[in-house]
Order: structure tokens, then sequence, then C-alpha cells
């Protein structure tokens, strides 16, 4: 099935920190994969703004280097990245000096969307803020995006919010997450609000628990100085997990539009009840046995901090005080350097109240997975009867829903997250991007949670690489009588 293209009006994006890490690895081909996909109009212009002194020709040579890194050979034929290079320019640019601006304010149009995406520390956000509106750059309707981490605690979102408001209205304003533009996630909102088979069962009443896993196996290193002063729960639970526990446990909104979205994934948030030191489990992984070639570092060799005491795997049970999800708990985890990248959502839901085939061994519940990533798609597991004359046997099979067939064989014609929520920015549309209320909400529930093992003083606990986290995250859940599915490709 070939996706439907939705055209987009002419724009000019422009990106700070254009030759950054970001803009290398997504942001650049993720425009070039829109490009193919016939969405970027005739006319369009992106710029790249960074420090260094660069000029056009340079910057495209850039990106074609970066195209051939991150992207597939088969897509990037000379003709066409030559095309999409000519929508390309570059302006050098200093953000807290005069240095470039004039220049980019006569190449950016005020009869296009415009766009511009702060891939740059939060420090610089209100520097460049003042100057898209000091040098006439900014018209009345103009979009600012911008990235993660937004603050450490609330008081530091707080400013931002400030500094951003000074310059530009909170509909103008496009903070990412770049999990809600996975593909599945959205699913996950389009299986709730467009079937009436899983509404009826969407509340404790019929959910005994709900698990959400984002596993990675890549480690910190390289960006060690900058996870060791934020953590699994300010680099990932605070937003990501966050995010995805308000679509599954959030009221229906009374429409798909923006505010009614994200004014209940606001009520969500405050309804999180604070997490008790009890049920929370952080770790941090160790190095392999084997030193040197082919050993792998430890997580204080790849923060360079001896004495670190930031996660880098996290565990809690976090619990909703509403009618809806009082008595279900949510279980979260995610870490680096586990057995295996998989991130899934799974609704587990309550036994049948009584069975009438006796106990039968390998009982299972059933279990809607999620899966987010990798093999994006959605499972059902239902038990039936074993096939064939042996009796009344009951075995458990996956309803399979997932998106392989209906978008490529390879999930190749899945968009990326980034591209997906570009486009949104062009076409004004923010459902997927939080509000600053909501992200002042989710550091208010988190800084409690951090401030409590900051005065306890507690160490995270070992584990090892490869492993599924620190032994004591399995009995977060064995002592409510549950178990965490399987960490697996
Ligand atoms: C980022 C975090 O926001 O998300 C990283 O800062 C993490 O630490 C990454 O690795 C995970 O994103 P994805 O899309 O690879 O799951």
């Amino acid at each position: 099935m070939v996706s439907r293209v939705i055209p987009v009006d002419p724009f000019d994006l422009v990106v700070f920190g254009g030759t950054g890490d970001l803009a290398r690895r997504k942001i650049l081909p993720g425009l070039y994969r829109r490009y193919l996909a016939g969405q970027i109009p005739e006319t369009s212009r992106i710029v790249g703004a960074a420090r260094g002194e660069m000029d056009d020709a340079g910057f495209r040579s850039f990106v074609a280097d970066a195209l051939g890194e991150f992207l597939p050979g088969s897509t990037r034929d000379g003709e066409t990245v030559g095309k999409f290079l000519a929508h390309l320019h570059y302006v050098p640019v200093d953000a807290k000096g005069e240095g470039g601006w004039p220049d980019l304010a006569r190449l950016v149009r005020h009869d296009v969307v415009q766009a511009f995406y702060f891939s740059v520390a939060p420090a610089l956000f209100g520097d460049l803020a003042e100057r898209l509106h000091r040098f006439g750059i900014a018209g009345p309707e103009a979009r600012i995006v911008v990235e993660k981490p937004f603050g450490r605690d609330l008081e530091s979102a707080r400013a931002l919010n400030a500094t951003l408001a000074e310059h530009f209205h909170e509909s103008q304003i496009y903070r990412i997450d770049h999990y809600l533009g996975k593909e599945t996630v959205q699913n996950l909102m389009a299986v709730r609000f467009a079937n009436i088979l899983f509404e009826p069962l969407w509340n404790a009443r019929h959910v005994d628990h709900v698990q959400i896993t984002v596993a990675e196996t890549v480690g910190v290193g390289g960006r060690g100085a900058y996870y060791d002063k934020s953590g699994a729960m300010r680099d990932m639970v605070q937003n990501h997990l966050m995010q995805l526990l308000c679509l599954i446990a959030m009221e229906p909104p009374y429409r798909f539009d923006p505010d009614a979205v994200r004014d209940e994934k606001l009520k969500v948030i405050h309804a999180l009840q604070p997490v008790p030191a009890e049920d929370i489990v952080r770790g941090q992984y160790r190095g392999s046995a084997r030193k040197g070639p082919g050993g792998e570092p430890s997580y204080v060799e790849d923060a360079e901090n001896p004495a670190s005491r930031t996660e880098s795997y996290i565990a809690m049970k976090v619990q909703i005080a509403n009618w809806r999800w009082k008595g279900t708990p949510f279980y979260l985890r995610t870490g680096k350097k586990l057995r295996a990248r998989a991130s899934e959502i799974a609704i587990v839901f309550k036994e049948v109240p009584h069975s009438i085939f006796g106990d039968e061994e390998g009982w299972r519940e059933n279990v809607l997975s999620i899966r987010l990533q990798p093999n994006e798609g959605m499972t059902l597991s239902v038990m039936i009867k074993e096939p064939g004359p042996g009796g009344m046997r009951l075995t458990e099979v996956p309803l399979d829903m997932s998106f392989a067939e209906a978008l490529g064989e390879d999930g190749s014609d899945i968009p990326d997250a980034y591209e997906r929520l570009i486009m949104d920015v062009i076409r004004g549309n923010q459902t997927l991007f939080m509000r600053g209320d909501e992200v002042e909400a989710a550091w208010a529930w988190t800084d409690p949670i951090i401030a409590g093992w900051e005065a306890r003083g507690d160490r995270p606990k070992g584990y090892d690489p490869g492993s599924s986290g620190p032994e004591d995250a399995l009995m977060l859940l064995h002592r409510d009588g549950r178990r965490w599915r399987e960490i697996r490709e």
C-alpha cells in the first residue's frame, strides 16, 4: 500500500545547529525522504545556520555526505539528490552577536510558511528568538521548533517557557518529543479511539497492569558528559515514557485537535501519584569482565566520572489516581546497554473471572502488545483451543496487527519520527508536540522523585551489559505477583 502524501505549502525552514549531529543524522536525511515523497514544494528553502564559516556549496556537500551515511543507496540517485540539494542554503550566524543575521533576513521570505528549528543548546533559545524579531526575520505566523532537553527541572523549564513566550505565542512553539512521531504511537490513538472493541475494557476493571519498556543496547559513550548530568529519569522518563503513558491513560479527547488532545494528556500528568522509594529501582551498567580490545567500558568509564551516581537504567511503579486507573499500576522501565533494542507497551488484561476449563497449564492473560521498535506493530494475544483431537487444551495465539505488509516488507516506507514531525510543523499541526504547561507538569511530578533519591543518597545498582537490568527490578513486579515481559527484538 502506498501511503498518501498530503501536500504542504511552500516553506522556508531554517535549521539553527544545521551542521550539528541531530541535523546530520535525522533532520536533513528526513527532509530528503520527504523530498522523495513529493512533500518539498519547488520553491521551498532549507537553510542551515550555524557558527562555522561555510558557503552554500560547502553545506550541500556536507548534506550529501550525511545522506550517504544515513540513507540506503537505493534511495539516492545522483540527479534526485542534486535537485534536493538545490533547495539548500547556508548562513553563518552568531547566536549571541550580530553576525550573519542581516544575511538570514535577506534569504528568509515572509510570504511562505516560516519555520525555525532550534537544534542548539537551550541556553541559546532566548538569543535566537530575540534576534529573529530584532532583525525582522520572523513574521507573525512563524513557527519555532525546540528540542529536548526542555529544562532539567521545573524551575528551568519555567524559565525557558517564559523566555520563549517573550517572543512567540504558544501556538507558534513546537516542543518536539520524537517518540510522539513514531508510527505505532499514533496508531495507539487510532486503535483506542477508532474502534469500539477496546474502550469498554480500557480501565482498571479489566486491565491488570501496563508495562512500558524502552530498552536500548547502546551505552552513553560519546555523550557521557551530557548524560551524567541527566540520567535515565530526565533523559527518557520525564519526556518519552511520560508521553507514552499519557496516550495510554488519557480520556478520549472530544476531537483529534491539538488542544483537546493535550488537555487530556495534562489531566493524566496531574493525576500521577508521587512515587515512593520502594517503587523505584535505579541501575548503572558495569563493564564487561574482559578489559582491553573487545571489552566494554562501564558506565562510570563512559561518563568519565568514577563517583557517578547517575542511573543508566530505571524501573518504577507508577499509579494514576483517577476513576479509570485507580488500582492498575503502570510499570515503566528504560535503560542503556540492555540485552536488545526493543520498545514496547503492553496492556496486560485481567484473567477471566472463572475458568470453566479448570486450572489449565500454560494459561495466559490477554495482552495487547504495541511494538514501537523494531518491527513496528501490534499483537493481541488470545487463548484458543489447541487444534487437533487432543481434547480441550488451550493455547495462546497472537492476532497480528503488524504494519509490515501495509508499509513495505522491511518497514523502510515508514517515515522516521523526525520527518513526520517536521511536516506537521510546516502544516501548522501541534497535536504531536508538547504544550508548555504539559512540560512543566511533567517536571513537577519528576522533581520530587529525583530530590528523594538525592536526599537519601541512593546509589544505583550495578547490572551487566547485555542483561535485562538490575535484579532488584525483577522484584518490583514479583512482589506484586507479576513479571516483566521479556526484552527481545
Ligand atoms: C533521546 C535520548 O531522546 O532518545 C537518548 O536522549 C536515547 O538517550 C534516544 O538514546 C532514543 O531514541 P530512539 O528513537 O532511538 O528510541
